[in-house]
C-alpha cells in the first residue's frame, strides 16, 4: 500500500485524531497540506513530524464555519501541493445541548463546521481530482450519528447529515475514479473530550466495554483512512466504517 506522490487535504490535521491522520497518510509517502482553525503550533508540529517521513506539508488556515473560507481552503492547499486528490474532512465543532434546548445559531453553527464546510470542500477539490481521473474523500463521523448520547443531539445531527452527504457524493463520483466513505471512530482521547461533562464517564465505561480491550486511538484511526485511500479500498464506496474495537455491539456482559 503506497501513496507515495498523492496529495492530501486533511481539515483539522494538526491535532488529535486528525493528527494521526495527517502522520498515517505521510508515513505512505503523501504529501500533507494541514488545516488548522487556532491551534497553529500543534499544526506546525505535526507539519515537523510529517517532513521528518520525508513528505511535503503545507498548513493552511481557515475557519470552517464560513463556506467561502472552506473553498478558499483547498485552494490553498492545492496550490502549495501543487494539486489536490485526497480530502479528508475531520475538524469538527458544535455545542453540547440537549434537542428540546437547541436554537437556530446551534444549528447554524455546528451544521456549517460539520457539514456544510466538507460539502463547500469537496466541491473545490473535485476539479483537482478530475484532473488525474482519481480522487478520495473521507469524512470522520462519530456513531452519535445513530445512537444517542447526552447533550449531543446537534452533533449527532450533523453527523447524521455527514454520512448521507457522503454516500450521495460515493455514487455520484464513483464512476470517475473518485470514491467517499466515513470513518467512524470510537471514543478516542482527544482535547474534544474536554467539553464533556461525563469525560470520565465515558472513558471508564468505554474501557470497561470495549471487547478489544483497549481504547481507539489517533493511529488506529489513521490507518483506516490510509487503507479507504489506498487502490486496495477502490471498490469500497459509500461505506461507514467504525472504528471502534467492537464497542458499538456490546450490549450485555
Ligand atoms: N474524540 C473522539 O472520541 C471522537 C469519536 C468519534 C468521532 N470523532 C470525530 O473525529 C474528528 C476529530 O475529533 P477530535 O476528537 O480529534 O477533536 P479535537 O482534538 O477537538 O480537534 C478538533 C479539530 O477541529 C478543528 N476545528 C474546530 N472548530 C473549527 C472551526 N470552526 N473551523 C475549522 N476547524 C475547526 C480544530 O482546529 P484547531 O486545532 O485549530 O483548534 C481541531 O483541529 C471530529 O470529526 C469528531 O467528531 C471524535
Amino acid at each position: 500500500m503506497s501513496l507515495a506522490g498523492k496529495r492530501a487535504l486533511i481539515t483539522g490535521g494538526g491535532r488529535g485524531i486528525g493528527r494521526g491522520i495527517t502522520l498515517a497518510l505521510a508515513a505512505q509517502g503523501c504529501h500533507v497540506a494541514i488545516h488548522y482553525a487556532r491551534k497553529r503550533a500543534e499544526a506546525k508540529e505535526t507539519a515537523q513530524a510529517a517532513s521528518g517521513l520525508g513528505v511535503q506539508t503545507a498548513l493552511v488556515r481557515a475557519n470552517l464555519r464560513q463556506e467561502a473560507e472552506a473553498r478558499r481552503m483547498v485552494e490553498e492547499a492545492a496550490g502549495q501541493l501543487g494539486g489536490l486528490d485526497i480530502l479528508v474532512g475531520n475538524a469538527a465543532s458544535g455545542v453540547l445541548k440537549p434537542a428540546a434546548e437547541l436554537e437556530n445559531k446551534d444549528w447554524e453553527w455546528t451544521v456549517s463546521v460539520n457539514v456544510r464546510s466538507i460539502l463547500a470542500a469537496a466541491q473545490t477539490a473535485l476539479p483537482h481530482m478530475r484532473r488525474g481521473g482519481w480522487g478520495r474523500i473521507i469524512t470522520i463521523t462519530s456513531p452519535g450519528s445513530r445512537r444517542v448520547f447526552p447533550q449531543y443531539s446537534i452533533i449527532g445531527i450533523s453527523k447524521a447529515a455527514l454520512e448521507a452527504l457522503t454516500r450521495y457524493l460515493a455514487v455520484e463520483l464513483a464512476a470517475e475514479g473518485i470514491t467517499a466513505n466515513c470513518v467512524s471512530p470510537g471514543l478516542v482521547v482527544t482535547g474534544a473530550l474536554d467539553f464533556f461533562p461525563m469525560r470520565a464517564e465515558m472513558l471508564d465505561h468505554a474501557q470497561r466495554n470495549t471487547p478489544a480491550g483497549r481504547l481507539v486511538t489517533p493511529e488506529d484511526v489513521g490507518a483506516v483512512v490510509a487503507w479507504l485511500c489506498s487502490d486496495a479500498a477502490a471498490m469500497v464506496v459509500g461505506q461507514t466504517i467504525e472504528v471502534d474495537g467492537g464497542y458499538g455491539l456490546k450490549m450485555l456482559g
